[in-house]
């Protein structure tokens, strides 16, 4: 079985981080985003397309210096296509049943479930769905049984057909190629609305799901996988450090400082003496000087917050 993975989006919510790293790329804990998905396929799965397009040349490095374990063939797109041109770009590798993921999505998703599922309802595919208190960001489904029967993009304040969202992991047939037109299309707004009578189906389940495409959503990912038993501490030098867990500690040089809760701190990292940090990504080599205070912000690779500095919520990349 053939695994799709989005993966051509510019990220652009998630500047400027994404002007370096393509956002599949970026580091949720111990590995990239996009392997958090390759590491949940089921075993069935033996080959793993990427659609990609921007910076696809440092996909095409990491997957030629990681190996991890399937086939994996990368097909590039020279402008974006948008997510259903995506899919049509790369129709030659699909011919059977196949899963499909938007790149950023974090789940507790049961993959072989969402499969069988697939498998006993028929139709032309299957959308997971989340439940969201407030849907009025998402795509929202509407749903007679298991069956779709509807959509509404991004509703207006108390006028949703549901509680119910595309959570972008679905499970389609190679029919659903027949039904993209060429050029750029958007899968949820243009493809989905038109396939509705050949059968598309709603599977919802518990858990956790984020989409990591903003800086709020991102560190609400590292949470969860933090909560869900991802927490790990090694070659990390702690001196007179307080550390309230659970954090991801990985190389980081922590001085007299407190750390967590909620904190992924990567090799070359460092915090200095008498600063507090909470809920935030320091990549490799960022560092938080004397006396700071850091709240839910993503540091990339270098980036550095001066002695005495506060910041809240901010997403920071190294000075060229
Ligand atoms: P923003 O610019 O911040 O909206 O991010 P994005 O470009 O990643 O868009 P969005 O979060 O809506 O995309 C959801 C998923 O689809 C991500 O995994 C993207 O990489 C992927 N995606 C979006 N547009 C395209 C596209 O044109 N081509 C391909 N191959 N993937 C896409």
């Amino acid at each position: 079985m053939k695994a799709l993975i989005l993966a051509g989006g510019m990220g652009t919510r998630l500047r400027p981080l994404t002007f370096s790293t393509p956002k599949p790329l970026l580091p949720l804990l111990d590995r990239p985003m996009v392997m958090h998905i390759i590491d949940s396929l089921p075993d069935e799965v033996d080959t793993v397309v990427l659609a990609v397009s921007y910076m696809k040349d440092l996909l095409e490095d990491h997957f030629r210096d990681h190996d991890c374990g399937r086939r994996v063939v990368l097909v590039n797109e020279e402008e974006p296509l948008g997510t259903g041109g995506a899919i049509r770009n790369v129709r030659q590798h699909l011919d059977d049943t196949f899963l499909c993921f938007n790149g950023d999505i974090v789940s507790s998703l049961d993959l072989r479930d969402l499969l069988s599922f697939h498998r006993r309802h028929g139709g032309i595919g299957t959308l997971s769905l989340w439940r969201v208190p407030d849907p009025a960001a998402f795509g929202v489904v509407g749903l007679d049984g298991d069956q779709i029967i509807d959509f509404q993009e991004k509703p207006a304040p108390g006028t949703a057909i549901s509680d119910l969202i595309n959570a972008g992991v679905y499970v389609f047939q190679p029919e659903l190629l027949d039904h993209i037109p060429p050029g750029v299309v958007s899968l949820e707004r243009q493809v989905f609305p038109k396939v509705l009578e050949k059968g598309l189906h709603g599977y919802r389940f518990h858990g956790y799901w984020v989409d990591c495409g903003t800086p709020e959503s991102y560190l609400r990912a590292q949470s969860e996988l933090l909560e869900h038993g991802r927490s790990s501490t090694r070659a990390t030098r702690m001196e007179g450090s307080k550390v309230i867990g659970p954090n991801y500690l990985d190389g980081a040089n922590l001085s007299g400082c407190v750390i967590g809760p909620h904190v992924c701190a990567l090799p070359g990292s460092s915090v200095s003496e008498g600063s507090l940090v909470e809920r935030s990504v320091l990549m490799q080599g960022a560092s938080v000087g004397k006396g700071c205070v850091v709240r839910d912000c993503l540091l990339g690779p270098g980036a550095s917050v001066g002695d005495g500095e506060s910041v809240q919520g901010r997403v920071l990349a190294e000075l060229q």
